[in-house]
């Protein structure tokens, strides 16, 4: 049979390109991380997930969400009957912010300036992968995805919100589920995510 040969565009994972992004200098974050992580996944996806920034994993392995939080996340989107390939996923900042404890890197929030710096990334991807929803995960991405360093993420919890010509679904970061002090909290945080996935995927055209 002949071979049919498929533009190496469609070919390629949507991957912001990693050497520009990781020079970036519009703040100050490269100086401690490993290296800038691009958002991965298919350049036609149709939801977006935008996480907050890698993680220590993600940090050394270039890759969003392949270390505890991703696992929760991973199992999210398998109740939710989504499949981890057929989303793009990244973070609103794309430099592991942290602080030393002990021998570990501790997770540090983005301040709004890192996440306001960071938001040319987030909006070249949005541009290129045009998806129909986009996830929130958790308030720095609702920050960035609103432009609005006050913008509040408890009241938008399970409700959709229509901004730019989609639709924009919060819901709690995957970390604190692990995270949160009282069981009834992580239960429900879990719960909260698979939802919003869920009504993710009812919101596509
Ligand atoms: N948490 C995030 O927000 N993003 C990652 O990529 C990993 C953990």
């Amino acid at each position: 049979a002949a071979m049919i040969p498929i533009s190496p565009e469609r070919a390629q994972p949507a991957r912001a390109k990693a050497s520009t992004l990781d020079q970036c200098r519009r703040c100050d974050l490269w100086q401690s991380a490993t290296q800038a992580v691009p958002g991965t996944g298919p350049r036609d996806a149709r939801i977006m997930l935008v996480g907050e920034q890698p993680g220590d994993q993600e940090d050394l392995a270039g890759q969003p969400f392949v270390g505890p939080a991703g696992a929760v996340l991973e199992r999210a989107m398998q109740e939710a009957g989504l499949a981890r390939d057929s989303v793009y996923l990244t973070n609103a900042v794309k430099h592991f912010k942290w602080e030393p404890r002990g021998k570990r890197r501790l997770h540090k929030t983005p301040a709004q300036r890192e996440i306001a710096a960071c938001h040319d990334w987030l909006e070249e991807e949005l541009h290129s992968v045009k998806p129909q929803v986009i996830v929130a995960l958790g308030s720095t991405a609702l920050k960035s995805i609103l432009q609005d360093g006050s913008a509040a993420m408890t009241p938008l919890i399970g409700t959709p919100l229509q901004h730019d010509g989609r639709w924009i679904v919060t819901v709690y970061h995957p970390s604190y589920v692990l995270r949160a002090p009282e069981e009834e909290n992580r239960r429900q945080a879990y719960r909260v995510i698979v939802e919003g996935l869920q009504l993710a995927r009812k919101l596509l055209a």
